[in-house]
């Protein structure tokens, strides 16, 4: 089997199938992970670029350490530091690393649609690392793996992503592939946080009220607020967005059942989340981390090893 795609710019181009193959590559990859010797052969002759415009800890680190368990040759490039800073273009930029015989480009800019652009324009595969407030498709796969692992599956499990949802590039990924693969989906946050058309756009539900979602949810994906890209007053204030909308783990104490607790990162711990809810037995924040070099791996050999 293969991925119907060459690139992966978005679970949005994906299918049920080529999501179901990703992660059950990832298993057999999380297994070899497991093993006193880590490194495969599978990338030997393969060339990969990591081309970060934007910061990054988790997922430049667990790319790189994916293509180095498959033994690809990697090349880092920080805009910061490049000769971006001196005015040079995406594409100038990507076409000298090019001349250089890469395979490969992962890639992660503030602007949505940066990596779709460079697909049209280059012959190397690319992976979208996160672009602007589109997707991140890598994380909505490595998250599905963690739901997978904690849970037993997708299928009809109920996943509530909380927070600042108008922001976020992990919460339209994730809903994407949760409805995909057939879970309940509701975001629940502040109104202002939360853009009108979703719930008839993806056909989830929307909830106010924080407890409630929790309530209602198997499993609880927390996230960042982005004041990076917050141009406006959407809340009044960290404290206040605390208290109405911070995961406590008083909250998950009230509840029923045990949910499971997401964060893809970096947390502001004591804004989004609490430090009792983060670190608390039901967190599985750190696996989240793990599997994202089993699932990058995954990807990376399935759209390396495509036939065109
Ligand atoms: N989750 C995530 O994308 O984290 P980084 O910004 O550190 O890569």
């Amino acid at each position: 089997m293969q991925l119907s795609t060459k690139h992966l710019l978005g679970i949005r181009d994906l299918t049920p199938q080529d999501i179901g193959l990703i992660l059950d590559t990832a298993t057999q990859f999380k297994e070899v992970l497991q093993r006193p010797v880590k490194k495969v052969p599978t990338l030997r002759d393969v060339t990969i670029v990591n081309l970060f415009y934007e910061n990054s800890t988790r997922t430049r680190m667990s790319f790189e350490l994916a293509e180095r368990r498959l033994s690809a040759d990697v090349l880092n490039f920080a805009a910061s530091s490049s000769s971006a800073a001196k005015g040079e273009t995406l594409l100038d930029t990507v076409n000298n690393i090019l001349s250089m015989k890469v395979d490969v480009v992962v890639m992660r800019h503030s602007a949505s649609g940066a990596p779709h652009f460079l697909a049209k324009h280059i012959p190397a595969a690319i992976v979208n690392a996160g672009d602007g407030i589109n997707e991140h498709p890598t994380q909505a796969l490595l998250d599905a793996f963690s739901i997978r692992e904690a849970t037993g599956g997708l299928e009809g499990k109920k996943i509530a992503i909380l927070g600042d949802i108008m922001h976020s590039r992990v919460a339209l990924s994730n809903i994407y592939l949760l409805k995909k693969m057939g879970a309940e989906v509701m975001v629940a946050g502040p109104p202002t946080l939360i853009p009108k058309y979703m719930q008839q756009a993806f056909d989830i539900q929307v909830e106010y009220n924080l407890q409630k979602a929790l309530e209602w949810c198997d499993v609880a994906n927390v996230l960042r607020i982005q004041l990076e890209r917050q141009n406006q007053v959407l809340f009044s204030s960290l404290r206040e967005y605390n208290l109405a909308y911070g995961v406590k783990k008083s909250m998950l104490e009230r509840l029923d059942k045990k949910i499971v607790v997401m964060h893809p990162g970096p947390i502001n711990r004591g804004v989004e989340i609490d430090s009792d809810a983060a670190d608390s037995s039901q967190s599985i924040i750190l696996h989240q981390v793990e599997n994202g070099v089993a699932v990058r791996m995954a990807v990376l050999y399935l759209l390396a090893g495509r036939e065109n």
